[in-house]
């Protein structure tokens, strides 16, 4: 085989075959196919496509590339969730206790955030003690004995994907169908889990900007996923504005330890109910209505709380903080934001808020940055939301005055105050 050759083909919109995807695969990972050559492939197929068979072999050549977990030692069906990634978007906090709370099995692999959007890792880092790096034996005996557990992604897995997506970052090929598709689904087919729920966002704050985007990608991701001989399914979800009043690592598990206590309900616990119910029925533990009501059984009772509280313990963390939310780190100093005028909230674009809690050190712009636990914003009042002139918007947690203020500057010019009510657009769009 000569890559030149497959270049032309994937030019001239023919079809490659599985073997010649995994030649191109293997060969790329081997150092064998120079990056130039490999650029010219990814480019050829983001200007044409592939077919579902095309990214089907290119995900499970890519999966192949490293390790695959076994997770048979749990003894029971496991189920995996998959964010694309959003603004305040904290989900899985809320969903493994939940779905375990459930009799269901949630053993998660997440990543660090870069960039405006936040990571699952990062935010269960500001736990203080919680530990994201076990090895895999001590995973896997936690994911059985308490039905969840949430680890960083091992760097054994798809290599494949880091060297693609390092060169796709260069190339201007990252935004193609088919290859964020195989570059998602290779690693969820590595960790192994039998059931597989994707979330996609469209949005503001989201990788597709549109709905027909996300139902595209979603198609495709769940087309891989049945091929691979997963029960696999994929709710496509609005991220025009943050999910939930909390952004920022610390002030986002303190929002969620208040939903499990009871003391909040709001469109995050709503979605997270929605994506667990999903999950069990999934797992074969009912259709979904039957488990949204088991779902909505697991919060109400504290369940799911006493769930997260034993995770923690076991990943090392200070489980008190489910009592005690002043034992997460907090910032120094805050700032509110006040309404300039009576109205209602039409918008509050959640990559700007995003681009905000960068500035404030709650994410990264680069790798290796470090992060203020503590800094991030609160939310007082949410898109559709009547609002009177001189009532809180929203406070900014940050290391100093200064910082605050300018982040508060840029949320305030993103939050929208039209004199009359929007009609509200449905948080879940679609479910594939
Ligand atoms: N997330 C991934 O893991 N891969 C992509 O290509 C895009 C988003």
């Amino acid at each position: 085989m000569q890559m030149y050759d497959l270049i032309q083909k994937t030019r001239r919109n023919e079809q490659l075959t599985n073997a010649e995807i995994q030649w191109i695969t293997a060969g790329f990972c081997a150092g064998e196919i120079p990056d130039y050559m490999m650029s010219a492939w990814l480019m050829a197929v983001c200007c044409q496509g592939m077919t579902a068979q095309e990214t089907a072999a290119l995900t499970l050549a890519m999966r192949d590339s490293g390790e695959c977990l076994t997770l048979s030692s749990i003894g029971s069906v496991t189920v995996d969730k998959h964010s694309t990634g959003g603004i305040g978007d904290k989900t899985t906090l809320l969903l493994a206790p939940i779905v375990a709370a459930c009799g269901g099995c949630v053993p998660k692999m997440s990543g660090r955030g870069l960039g405006f959007t936040g990571g699952t890792i990062d935010k269960l880092e500001s736990i203080p003690g919680f530990r994201t790096d076990l090895p895999m034996e001590e995973f896997l005996r936690i994911t059985k004995e308490i039905g969840c557990c949430v680890i960083a992604q091992s760097g054994n897995l798809v290599p494949a994907d880091k060297k693609m997506y390092a060169l796709r970052n260069l190339t201007a090929t990252v935004d193609s169908i088919p290859l964020i598709c195989s570059s998602i689904m290779s690693k969820k087919l590595a960790l192994g889990a039998d059931c597989i729920l994707l979330d996609v966002k469209f949005g503001h704050g989201a990788f597709m900007k549109t709905p027909q985007e996300a139902q595209e990608l979603a198609q495709a991701m769940v087309e891989v996923g049945r091929r691979a001989g997963k029960q696999c399914r994929a709710v496509l979800t609005d991220m025009n504005a943050p999910l939930g009043a909390n952004v920022g690592n610390a002030l986002e598990v303190q929002e969620v330890i208040r939903i499990l206590r009871g003391e909040v309900r709001n469109a995050l616990s709503d979605l997270s109910l929605t994506l667990a119910a999903h999950m069990l029925s999934l797992s074969g533990k009912g259709d979904v209505e039957t488990c949204r009501r088991m779902a909505e059984h697991a919060l109400e009772s504290g369940a799911a709380l006493e769930k997260f509280s034993a995770m923690i313990a076991a990943q090392g963390g200070d489980a008190l903080v489910t009592q005690d939310v002043s034992r997460l780190p907090q910032s120094a100093e805050q700032f509110t934001a006040y309404a300039q005028k009576n109205g209602y909230i039409s918008s509050i674009q959640s990559e700007e808020v995003g681009l905000a809690c960068l500035t404030l050190g709650a994410g990264r712009t680069a790798g290796q940055d470090t992060i203020d636990y503590g800094a991030g914003v609160e939310l007082h009042a949410f898109v559709g939301d009547a609002v009177q002139e001189g009532q809180p918007l929203f406070t900014v947690h940050g290391a100093s005055q200064e910082l605050c203020r300018q982040a508060a500057a840029r949320i305030a010019a993103c939050t929208v105050i039209s004199p009359e009510p929007l009609a509200s657009a449905p948080l879940i769009y679609q479910i594939i």
